[in-house]
């Protein structure tokens, strides 16, 4: 998710839910086992929010209608994937979300203060810091607090009377607040963090029924920047798979060398120095390069942000490739359907779509020229109605590029900090 920082607020979201499950084997508690690969390398499952184990049912989300600043019905946060964690002793299961986009991760806590969302059964029970016996509080003056109260801007998050350390953090019209505390961190039976530094949530708004978010974003508390102290080599790579029903991988130190393209990764993207950005040069449909006025640079930088479904480009790029995959399937038998934010498209004829037979695109990066399947380039709607799953910067957060997830679903994705490149290597999962 794309973490917002001060004041600045909107964005498109949804909120998708889990349920009761009605599922087999597939969906016991050794599902969500860790491995630790020969060369060191921490190697766990990742589950789509429509896996059979997390199915969607009818419960109501309480806190959605709280949601004054949603715009729209976009469904930027409508593709998440999670992973299993275990937290404290005795460990509480809690599934969570994977975000390349934030720092702090956190769980809801026992007791809801003000407003909590909803949890699904399957995402754990609430985390009860006075149940577990190695939870610990932390301090207003401790150096962590300092940090994470300097990065989110609020520099008085503070209870003196009990010295608990207060954090909040918002992702557009989401946020969580509550306190900072540190307890062990197991993924399946091996503890990987001791004193896992979280945010103990008390109030949030958040349009999901996990438990919480887990922050892979560059910053010393970040999950990622924990965990990657017990391995030998600074890197994560992920395969989050289109087909729902499959389960995709997580692995944080050394990775699988073999990658069929590498793009340099960029440092940060603007103010927000803990995120990993690639360079977008231009893009083409059906081998064609965009239209774009020759006056504007399309060149742009974009955050790789894990828990964004869509991808959001400069308008200039939007409007040429919205463009272009409208001439391109009007030649292949299909209407553009106006009326909707989206670009959306239906067979001519009433038809199913035939997924064989749409326009191909590729992203090039620098140095890196990605094919997409189709499957990553347009949402299926219904059988006879496909929309592009990218967007123009202008509808999400304002000004800011981002490569969701859609686009990169299936290949494996390497972060390799050490080398600073980024790395994808298809059909992978
Ligand atoms: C992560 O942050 C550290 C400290 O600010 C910085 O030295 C390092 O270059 C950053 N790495 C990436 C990949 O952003």
């Amino acid at each position: 998710m794309e973490l917002i920082q001060g004041v600045m607020v909107f964005l498109a979201l949804s909120y998708y839910m889990v349920g009761p499950c009605n599922c087999s084997a597939v969906c016991s508690p050794a599902t969500y086992e860790l491995r630790l690969s020969k060369a060191g390398a921490f190697h766990f499952p990742v589950f789509h929010r429509e896996h059979p184990c997390l199915d969607p049912s009818p419960v109501h989300p309480s806190s959605v209608s709280d949601a004054g600043t949603v715009i729209g019905t976009d469904k930027i946060h409508q593709g998440k994937y999670f992973m299993a964690i275990n937290l404290g002793t005795p460990a509480v299961f809690n599934l969570v979300t994977i975000d390349t986009g934030s720092t702090l991760s956190w769980v809801s806590c026992e007791r809801c203060q003000i407003k909590c969302h909803k949890q699904a059964n399957e995402a754990g029970p609430k985390f009860n810091p006075h149940s577990s016996t190695t939870y610990r509080q932390i301090g207003c003056s401790n150096e962590d607090c300092i940090d994470i109260h300097q990065d989110n801007g609020i520099p008085y998050g503070c209870i003196d009377a009990t010295d608990t350390c207060l954090y909040s953090v918002r992702y557009g019209s989401q946020y969580s607040v509550g306190k900072l505390g540190r307890d062990r961190l197991a993924l399946g039976d091996i503890t990987v963090v001791d004193d896992f530094l979280f945010g103990c949530s008390k109030d949030d708004i958040f349009y999901g029924f996990e438990a919480g978010v887990i922050g892979f974003g560059n910053k010393s508390y970040s999950f990622f920047n924990q965990m990657a102290r017990q391995t030998s080599y600074n890197a994560f790579a992920y395969c989050f798979p289109s087909d729902h029903q499959a389960e995709g991988f997580l692995i944080i130190g050394p990775y699988p060398q073999r990658l069929e393209l590498v793009t340099p990764l960029i440092r940060g993207y603007g103010l927000r120095s803990y995120v990993y950005s690639l360079l977008l040069l231009d893009m083409t449909v059906d081998g064609k390069r965009l239209e774009v006025d020759p006056s504007i640079d399309t060149r742009q930088i974009m955050i790789v942000d894990s828990g964004t479904d869509d991808t959001f480009v400069s308008s200039p790029t939007f409007y040429a490739l919205a463009e272009a995959v409208t001439s391109a399937m009007r030649d292949k038998g299909y209407y553009r359907e106006y009326g909707s934010e989206k670009v959306c498209f239906r067979p001519a004829g009433g038809e199913p779509v035939n997924w064989r037979g749409l326009p191909a695109m590729e992203m090039q990066f620098l140095r890196a020229t990605v094919k997409l399947p189709s499957e990553n380039v347009f949402h299926q709607q219904s059988v006879d109605r496909i929309c592009l799953a990218f967007q123009p910067d202008t509808s999400g957060v304002r000004d800011v590029r981002i490569l969701g997830n859609k686009a990169l679903r299936s290949f494996r994705v390497v972060y390799d900090l050490q080398k600073m490149t980024f790395g994808l290597q298809a059909r992978a999962c």
